[in-house]
């Protein structure tokens, strides 16, 4: 093949090689073009590199494709961390942005968007319980603004195994993919840098610079922030914070 046709076919980001969980994964839990090849590659820098106390947090779960990726490679780099998330287990509709709010999902009038979120995060339940039994996500069904508040005020939580726990320490990575927008990215990211480590990671779903997306326009911002580093982008920023 000459050089300039393998060019075209090398994949222009990283990903992680030889691990027969990671490539059996996709065609076992829903969702698999939620999920970008290279944020794996950066969520393993992520957790290698990550302070050895703190929790890893997740915004944004729906069947459970990253967060069993995540509880993956804490156990593969024998890390203890405990693991928290949480999702609104929203309906995001193709139109939604128009104003048109329907009652069911797209393309499918006689499926409800209440059975459809239903039935993905019950997914979640199942995918986490089948892959890490022992290792469930502390993940709740709460928006990140009611996670964050509920956190604020030392209250407790329930996750969706019905298991109530409070969180004592910060976060040492945090993975953000819920709501995209501009304003939610903006507030999330704030959020999770105040409860995160010096020397921990945020890596920002959707960033890359080729794409149209509130959390890619964020990144332009947080670039002139100090107490961030950009460690890379492959291609979603994976950022650590610094200072204070
Ligand atoms: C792109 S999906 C997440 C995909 C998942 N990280 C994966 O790789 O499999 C986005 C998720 O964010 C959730 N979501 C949307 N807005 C949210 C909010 N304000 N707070 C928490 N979760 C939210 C949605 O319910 C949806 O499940």
């Amino acid at each position: 093949m000459k050089k300039s046709i393998q060019r075209i076919f090398r994949k222009k980001y990283k990903t992680i090689h030889d691990d027969s969980f990671l490539k059996r994964i996709k065609a076992t839990i829903i969702g698999e073009g939620m999920l970008h090849e290279g944020n794996i590659y950066l969520m393993d820098y992520a957790i290698r590199h990550m302070p050895d106390d703190g929790i890893v947090f997740e915004i944004g779960s729906y069947a459970g494709l990253s967060t069993n990726v995540m509880l993956h490679l804490l156990t593969k780099h024998d890390k203890k961390h405990m693991f928290v998330g949480c999702d609104a287990w929203i309906y995001e509709g193709f139109k939604d942005h128009t104003g048109i709010i329907e009652t069911h999902i797209d393309g499918k009038v006689d499926v409800t968007r209440k059975e459809y979120v239903s039935y993905i995060k019950q997914a979640f339940v199942n995918a986490a319980s089948l892959l890490h039994p022992n290792k469930k996500p502390h993940t709740c069904h709460l928006t990140s603004d009611a996670f964050f508040e509920q956190w604020n005020a030392n209250n407790e939580f329930t996750d969706v195994f019905d298991r109530t726990f409070s969180i004592q320490q910060e976060i040492s990575f945090g993975y953000i993919d819920g709501d995209h927008s501009y304003e939610q990215t903006k507030k999330d990211f704030e959020n999770v840098a105040s409860k995160l480590k010096v020397n921990g990671f945020i890596l920002l779903d959707d960033s890359a610079k080729h794409l149209h997306f509130g959390s890619s326009d964020f990144i332009q911002e947080i670039q002139q922030h100090d107490a961030f580093k950009i460690i890379a982008h492959n291609p979603n920023y994976l950022l650590q914070k610094v200072k204070e």
